[in-house]
């Protein structure tokens, strides 16, 4: 029996989280789910975007699932909080194409490291109406054990067993020179893998010019932040982005997508992404098998191409995507 907190937010965390739900129940597994709330729906209810009582659920359950969440004026971002509170401090973000969807290349197979706990997204804002300033925090620790993931990561990987930092130490010099120094302090202990590293804006070009290049990227928050959007959008957008966000003691797992407003309750939000996200949940609670056949029915599903939603080019609503990857788990 696993106990799952579940934070669907709003907009179409809702719908996706549905979908993943409904995956769960039909799996040979036992489940319990403990609801939290979260959000803009939750801050005009409870007025606050994170209740205590949600922080509680997610830290006495084996692992969490969170949809997405409207930003708030004023308020706090729910789900960096929550990152932070269960010191979730990697970000995991496999992107890889798929058969039967458009990519920029068809060989793309990468896992986004980012580091989730401080960086731009440190939320440490002050100023006047003339003049603001947000801290870019870099600690050697936080740096040091973002790029320890990313190497354990890479070893266990087939692929080319590189890891690329990404950073931009040539203008970011102290924060982005402790954190590129790290990397390479690290990277000492594992000689068998490759190691290069990158300015951020060249990565963002190299992304589109030679995807197939890359196996494991590291970076700090906001800019592992953009590059996963991005790199999302190679290979068919973000309905097919799914991601982890891991700490030493904590799992939490989420859709890379926001709260979609422009199609949320139209219940056509591609599940894709939260049923992969939930598929890397099992998998880190020790479901291989079952992670693994999760994972073959997505693709399975995209590449016969019949139950699509329309952001893959098809029609089916939602559910009826979710329903055909639930039948495809069985033939996989
Ligand atoms: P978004 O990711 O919600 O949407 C960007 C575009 O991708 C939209 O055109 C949307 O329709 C499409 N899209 C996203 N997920 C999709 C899916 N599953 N199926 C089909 N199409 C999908 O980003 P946006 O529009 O910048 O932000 C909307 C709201 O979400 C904002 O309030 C933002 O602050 C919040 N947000 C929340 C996040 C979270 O809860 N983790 C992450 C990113 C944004
Ligand atoms: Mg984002």
């Amino acid at each position: 029996m696993y106990n799952i907190a579940i934070i669907s937010g709003d907009g179409i965390g809702r719908e996706v989280m549905e979908a993943s739900e409904y995956l769960l129940n039909k799996l040979d597994l036992n489940f319990n789910f403990n609801y939290g709330e979260a959000g803009f729906d939750c801050f005009n209810k409870n007025g606050t975007t994170l209740p205590e009582e949600t922080i509680k659920i997610a830290k006495s359950s084996d692992a969490t699932l969170f949809g997405a969440s409207t930003s708030t004026p004023g308020q706090p971002s729910p789900i960096i909080n929550l990152r932070k509170e269960l010191d979730v401090y990697a970000n995991l973000r496999p992107i890889k194409s798929y058969k039967g969807i458009k990519s920029i290349k068809d060989n793309i197979d990468f896992i986004i490291v980012r580091e989730n706990t401080e960086g731009l997204y440190s939320q440490i804002e002050y100023g006047d109406s003339e003049k603001v300033i947000a801290e870019r925090v870099i600690t050697r620790k936080a740096s040091e054990k973002i790029s320890e993931m990313a190497f354990k990561l890479a070893s266990r990987r087939k692929k080319q067993n590189k890891v690329t930092c990404v950073h931009k130490s040539n203008v970011l010099k102290k924060t982005d020179g402790v954190f590129k120094e790290s990397f390479y302090n690290v990277a000492e202990k594992y000689p068998q893998i490759n190691t290069e590293d990158f300015y951020v804006d060249a990565t963002a070009m190299y992304l589109i010019t030679n995807p197939e290049n890359f196996d494991v990227i590291v970076s700090t928050n906001l800019f592992g932040d953009i590059l996963s959007d991005e790199s999302a959008g190679l290979v068919g957008g973000l309905g097919l982005a799914p991601s982890g966000n891991i700490g030493d003691k904590y799992g939490l797992f989420e859709p890379v997508h926001g709260s979609a407003p422009d199609i949320a309750g139209k219940r056509i939000s591609n599940p894709c992404s939260m049923i992969l996200s939930t598929a890397m949940m099992l998998d880190y609670l020790g479901e291989k098998e079952i992670a693994s056949k999760i994972n073959c029915a997505v693709e399975n599903v995209v590449a016969k191409g019949k139950v699509l939603t329309p952001d893959l080019g098809g029609k089916a609503k939602t559910m009826d995507m979710a329903e055909a990857i639930v039948s495809e788990v069985i033939q996989c």
